[in-house]
């Protein structure tokens, strides 16, 4: 799968990290920075990745900051894009199978390295089930941004 990942200075080390857990898995990525581990601003990675997502160019996105509130809430602003922040295995799993989240969001300050790399291999293996939630993300989609 094609995947961008950004973080800020506070989510480097998480993605140096899951970027080679990824490609080991075979997945191709995009990563959209920071270039350095020196303090920078999480709404700039953020957006990157979420572009890449919103055009098609990549299939998913993951996105990394101290606690992933930022980072989320920026990739949010992009039609299109539904980033979670999640903290453990059941809310990312319902976050594909009801909400078909296309990003998710992870917080470098509030989870392990062992915890990141589940919940990250979680949300690309979890299918979106469909049916009536598909009518609902398809609601969620045609919502304005007012
Ligand atoms: C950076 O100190 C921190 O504010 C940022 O990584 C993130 O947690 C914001 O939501």
């Amino acid at each position: 799968m094609k995947i961008a990942i950004g973080s800020d200075h506070a989510g480097y080390d998480y993605r140096r990290m899951l970027i080679s857990h990824l490609e080991a898995a075979g997945h191709e990525i995009i990563d959209c920075g920071c270039e350095e581990k020196v303090s920078c601003d999480y709404p700039v990675y953020g957006r990157k990745a979420a572009r890449l997502v919103k055009s098609g160019a990549c299939e998913r996105g993951v996105v990394i900051c101290g606690t992933g509130f930022g980072i989320s809430l920026a990739a949010n602003r992009l039609e299109g894009i539904r980033c979670v922040n999640c903290t453990d295995v059941l809310t990312v799993r319902m976050a594909r199978l009801h909400n078909n989240a296309n990003m998710i969001a992870l917080g470098a300050r509030v989870i392990g390295e062992d915890t990141a790399k589940l919940l990250v291999d979680t949300f690309l293996e979890t299918p979106h089930e469909g049916g009536r939630h598909a009518l609902r993300v398809a609601l969620i989609d045609s919502l304005p941004m007012e």
